[in-house]
């Protein structure tokens, strides 16, 4: 059954986030096994995984059963194809922050699916869960999650220096940080250059398509108090 179709929220052009199955183990697993990748995504080398423990990480995030906090994506081609995942975690409700998590099988990166996933999920997390800002970062040596953060309108706030050990070296710590406004003022570029039609709601514009292809702000609306602690 076609349960999908082009004006539904979570897809883009490419690809679309649904919750985790169980059966996503083992996508997960065959990425695990990548310890280049998973060195810059946990600081570090894990210890060896297994069919059982994918299994089971699978089994308790499924359809968003336990997303108190994480809440897991499943990243997939629009035929249906997993290609990684991608998370929110630390939502910190009293500060309107949140950050996320990603991944993309060595196999399909480059495609501009990484980028498309993180834009969704920060629509949800400004114009739906109503937070302020999201924190981010990664380690120095990571080109392709420096190049994503700033795809978006992610803005370097500073360096940690000898703050990640691995590989018998000490790296840097790169911090991000992308305000509502920030992703506002990209959202804004990022939909006049695909033409589509305009529909999120943001403080600094309203996108509306009018006559031919041309975009139009619209005024402002207040959406959201910053700190407001009730997310
Ligand atoms: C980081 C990661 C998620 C990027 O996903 P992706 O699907 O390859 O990214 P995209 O194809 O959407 O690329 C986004 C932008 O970054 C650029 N980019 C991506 N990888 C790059 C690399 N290795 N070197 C230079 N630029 C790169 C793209 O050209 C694109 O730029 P553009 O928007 O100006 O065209 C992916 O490389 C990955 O899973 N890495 C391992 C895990 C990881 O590091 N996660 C992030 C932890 S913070």
């Amino acid at each position: 059954m076609a349960m999908y179709h082009s004006r539904y929220f979570w897809q883009g052009e490419k690809i679309r986030l649904r919750g985790v199955r169980e059966s996503d183990w083992e996508e997960w697993l065959d990425d695990f096994c990548d310890s280049d990748a998973i060195r810059l995504l946990s600081w570090g080398l894990e210890l060896p995984p297994s069919p059982e423990m994918a299994k089971a990480a699978f089994a308790q995030w499924a359809d968003f059963k336990d997303s108190k906090s994480r809440i897991m994506f499943t990243i997939e081609t629009l035929d249906e194809k997993p290609v990684g995942g991608i998370n929110i975690h630390s939502k910190d409700e009293k500060n309107g922050t949140f950050s996320f998590g990603i991944r993309i099988n060595r196999n399909h990166r480059r495609k501009g699916y990484g980028s498309e996933a993180l834009r969704i999920l920060l629509r949800y997390g400004f114009y739906e869960l109503r937070f302020q800002k999201c924190n981010s970062g990664c380690v120095h040596i990571n080109e392709g999650s420096i190049w994503l953060h700033k795809s978006v309108g992610f803005v370097e706030e500073g360096r940690q220096r000898r703050t990640i050990y691995t590989n018998g070296q000490y790296y840097d710590h790169i911090l991000f940080g992308l305000t509502r406004e920030e992703f506002d003022e990209n959202e804004v570029a990022y939909k006049t250059e695909k033409g589509c039609d305009g529909w999120f709601c943001g403080k600094k514009a309203i996108l509306a398509k009018c006559g031919k292809g041309e975009f139009a702000s619209l005024p402002q609306v207040e959406v959201r108090k910053v700190g407001n602690p009730s997310i």
